[in-house]
């Protein structure tokens, strides 16, 4: 069951969804009627088809996440983008009066965030290798990180706290200070507002390294779920 947008009164955790899609073990067609024009238009950008299965799975996840929010159809829900920086038509996904999203895309892996408060989601391949030849663009002068594994986590969660503020990749991930690979996930400073409050997870999913990211002060509560069923024809 996808959750309301609701936090509860309380101090308790935050809860936030993941719904993940490995699209290749879909055993139905995907429900692509459900898409809009632009979208469709989005999807058939990409030359590959497993890169296409994987935008249109989660586009059509954002439509069954925002349709159960409004009690529509999933194909009637009417998404938007607005980036906070320039206001363009760009960004993570809005649905009015649905919960907050993050999207992320992966070798044939779609998954879609969703929490009442705003939220970051990253996955990259397990197996991504290049990272060491980029660490100048990814460590804060105090990050010392050295194993493949370790940096391509500390790479996903500053992703993830990266699309939670919702600036993306225009704050340089260097400016972003995050717990070793091996401690607890905790962001130590978002450097251009270290004011922010944002907890951190990582997310256990099979064959990539995910972790999610929430605007809060309060611990995470993350459930995830397989959402195979939300986007295929029944
Ligand atoms: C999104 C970003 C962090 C990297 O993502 P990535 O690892 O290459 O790709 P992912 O598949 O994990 O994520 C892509 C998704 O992130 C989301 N996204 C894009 N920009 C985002 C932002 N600023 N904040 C939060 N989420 C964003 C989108 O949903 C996008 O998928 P979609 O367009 O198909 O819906 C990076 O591309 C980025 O920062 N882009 C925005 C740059 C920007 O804001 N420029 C300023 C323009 S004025």
């Amino acid at each position: 069951m996808v959750e309301s947008a609701v936090v509860p009164s309380d101090a308790g955790p935050v809860p936030v969804q993941i719904i993940v899609v490995h699209v290749d073990t879909l055993t139905t067609p995907l429900a692509a009627s459900r898409l809009s024009v632009v979208e469709r238009a989005r999807v058939q950008r990409f030359r590959h088809s497993q890169d296409r299965q994987v935008h249109a799975t989660a586009a059509l996840l954002v439509r069954a996440i925002a349709g159960r929010a409004l009690g529509v159809a999933p194909g009637l829900a009417t998404i938007t983008r607005r980036c906070p920086g320039c206001g363009g038509p760009h960004g993570a996904p809005y649905v009015d009066g649905a919960p907050l999203l993050s999207v992320s895309h992966c070798d044939g892996l779609a998954v879609v965030a969703s929490c009442a408060l705003p939220v970051g989601v990253d996955a990259e391949p397990a197996d991504r290798d290049g990272l060491l030849a980029i660490t100048g663009m990814l460590l804060h002068p105090d990050e010392e990180v050295h194993d493949p594994a370790d940096l391509l986590r500390t790479w996903v969660r500053k992703e993830a706290v990266s699309k939670a503020t919702g600036v993306g990749l225009t704050v340089p991930l260097t400016e972003i200070r995050v717990t070793a690979p091996h401690e607890p996930p905790a962001v130590l400073r978002y450097g251009p507002r270290p004011e922010l409050a944002i907890a951190l997870a990582d997310v256990p999913v099979s064959g990539a390294i995910v972790s999610v990211a929430v605007q809060t002060d309060r611990p995470l509560d993350v459930q995830v779920m397989d959402g195979a069923d939300l986007v295929t024809e029944r």
